[in-house]
């Protein structure tokens, strides 16, 4: 079988797998980056999972908090499932040795988290990621049945009518094109990325999965939600933790007012991320934010407030990455921020298993939309979600494997695909550079498709999107095989011109305001119409919109206060 991807999902379904196999089968991880520069790894303030229930804490309120963090977009089958996983991967992980931050009384430690009603996020001071992804990379390397195939980037997903067959893969050391057939798949390529120009997201975290999946028939669910982090790092995007904010750090603005107590009075500044971003996004556009020499907008999180000793103990990477990107020492100084482009809710239309409507192939992490976060994510559910489904996929994947016999993959599909790639290398070299189509495409993106969106704003972006399309024709400068970065970073533009397109058209589409998507012109949250997955498949000439239903089991739809 096969895993695309190698971040905390895919590491995690790669030891599930071989676990079941127990030398069975062999698992291949297809992977752009060595796995230890996934973007995973810059995850931060943690990991969340009910541990302990005497301070009133329970699964049941982990599951609410999600629900209503969702917007009540959330399928609470699947969130059920989520919260009772957790806690074991939490252990799970330590069994690895994952270095957790400890209470006095040597048991796991646990911080606030926004729109988390108890603390519930692990934590190994604010390198979570990190620490995660060497204790799962380090426990693969144990098993013989995984092999990595670390810099080979995946062009396409091939299927046998409704059947996964494998995928192609290029190895960008030496350019050769590679059929991967196999008998099942995983799909843990990560978020979408960098679909906007101000994001948290490494360079290499691009669309390809979404759009291998579009482009294999796998409709892609409720993309229009995009979650804006509150505090990206001005003018660089870094993200500056949650966690800050759960230590006791505070949003102000240029009067000095801790401006959250009126948007949301009783959580203030650990209210869930949407209703924090269009609030600082409202102080800017009223006046009262600050701009930087260049005309940027910010505002401040102020961390002097909390003890320096826990500060320096427990946010170490906030202090180093302020002093080394704003030569500020979070310690004595507050830290310039403004919301950024941080995580995509929407992705591969998945069941509550992971599994995709092509027999044999599922997709667990950020890439995959099972339905977990609705229309809005609360912090520290990301890293515990890949974990859950990273096991569950792996699990399920590597059983399928066992008991089905492989297919082989249209001939035609393969040689599309050769034919495709080679064309970009034998073909003339651009008229217009591909880095600036990158840029303008996300300049689209950041106007007309960010917190605050509008009909006419938006049919603009979309015209502006499909004429930049039409316009441009992608080529590459670098002939070269070896470690052809041109080559990829044009085949990564392709994919994300289509899933900006499915932003768009998505967003476009929902008519009303839920959780991440805020439409001024349509203000209120719409459930007689509106409480409902869209579905966006690829057609001969452009999309078509679905719909699923979302399956409420224990909580209805109720109105949204912090
Ligand atoms: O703020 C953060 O540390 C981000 C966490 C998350 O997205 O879950």
């Amino acid at each position: 079988m096969v895993v695309i991807g190698s971040g905390l999902a895919g590491l995690r379904a790669a030891i599930e797998a071989a676990r079941v196999a127990k030398g069975k089968i062999s698992v291949a991880v297809v992977t752009k980056t060595q796995p230890m520069r996934s973007h995973s790894v810059s995850a931060e303030g943690g990991t969340a999972a009910v541990l302990y229930t005497e301070g009133g804490d329970s699964l049941e309120s982990h599951m609410w908090d999600t629900v209503k963090g969702s917007d009540f977009l959330a399928d609470q089958d699947v969130v059920e499932r989520y919260v009772s996983l957790a806690p074991q991967e939490i252990i799970q992980l330590e069994h690895w040795g994952m270095p957790w931050a400890r209470r006095k009384d040597g048991k796991i430690a646990q911080r606030f988290f926004g729109g988390q009603s108890y603390p519930r996020a692990c934590y190994a001071e604010d390198k979570v990621g990190f620490y995660e992804m060497s204790t799962l990379y380090d426990t693969c390397l144990r098993y013989d049945e995984i092999t990595f195939y670390d810099e080979w980037y995946m062009t396409k997903i091939l299927r046998r009518g409704d059947r996964f067959a494998g995928v192609v893969a290029m190895n960008l050391k030496t350019g050769e094109l590679t059929l991967f057939k196999a008998k099942a798949g995983i799909l843990a390529t990560g978020g979408a990325g960098r679909l906007y120009s101000f994001a948290t997201f490494g360079h290499s975290s691009t669309p390809d999965g979404y759009a291998a999946a579009l482009r294999a028939g796998i409709p892609l669910k409720d993309m229009e939600f995009v979650q804006f982090h509150p505090t990206g790092l001005v003018p660089s995007g870094i993200l500056i933790t949650e966690a800050s904010r759960g230590e006791g750090g505070i949003l102000r603005n240029s009067k000095g007012e801790r401006f959250m107590e009126r948007y949301a009075p009783k959580a203030k500044d650990l209210a869930p991320r949407d209703i924090i971003a269009r609030a600082m996004v409202t102080e800017i556009s009223e006046g009262r934010g600050f701009k930087t020499e260049e005309g940027e907008d910010y505002l401040l999180l102020d961390l002097t407030i909390i003890e320096p000793e826990v500060l320096k103990k427990r946010l170490t990477s906030i202090r180093e990455i302020c002093l080394t990107h704003a030569g500020i020492d979070p310690v004595n100084e507050a830290i310039p921020v403004r919301p950024v482009a941080h995580y995509y809710m929407g992705g591969v239309d998945a069941d509550k298993d992971g599994a995709t409507l092509l027999k044999g192939l599922w997709t667990a992490g950020e890439v995959s939309c099972n339905s977990m976060n609705g229309a809005n994510r609360l912090g520290s559910n990301s890293t515990s979600e890949c974990l859950v489904w990273g096991r569950i996929t792996g699990e399920q994947a590597a059983h399928f494997a066992l008991t089905h016999q492989p297919v082989e993959p249209e001939k035609s599909d393969v040689e599309a695909e050769e034919k495709k790639i080679y064309d970009f290398l034998l073909g003339p070299a651009p008229r217009v550079n591909p880095y600036d189509v990158k840029k303008d495409l996300q300049k689209i993106m950041e106007g007309h498709f960010h917190v605050f969106r509008e009909k006419s704003s938006m049919e603009e972006g979309l015209r502006r999107l499909r004429g930049l399309k039409r316009q441009v024709e992608l080529g590459v400068e670098d002939k070269s095989r070896y470690y052809n970065t041109n080559l990829m970073n044009v085949l990564e533009i392709d994919c994300m011109f289509d899933v900006c397109e499915v932003i768009g058209a998505s967003a476009l589409h929902r008519s009303e305001s839920r959780g991440a998507h805020f439409r001024v012109d349509f203000p209120q949250r719409d459930d007689d119409n509106w409480l409902i997955h869209t579905l966006v498949h690829r057609v001969v000439d452009g999309y078509e919109f679905g719909y699923k239903p979302v399956v409420i089991t224990k909580f209805k739809p109720a109105e949204r206060t912090y």
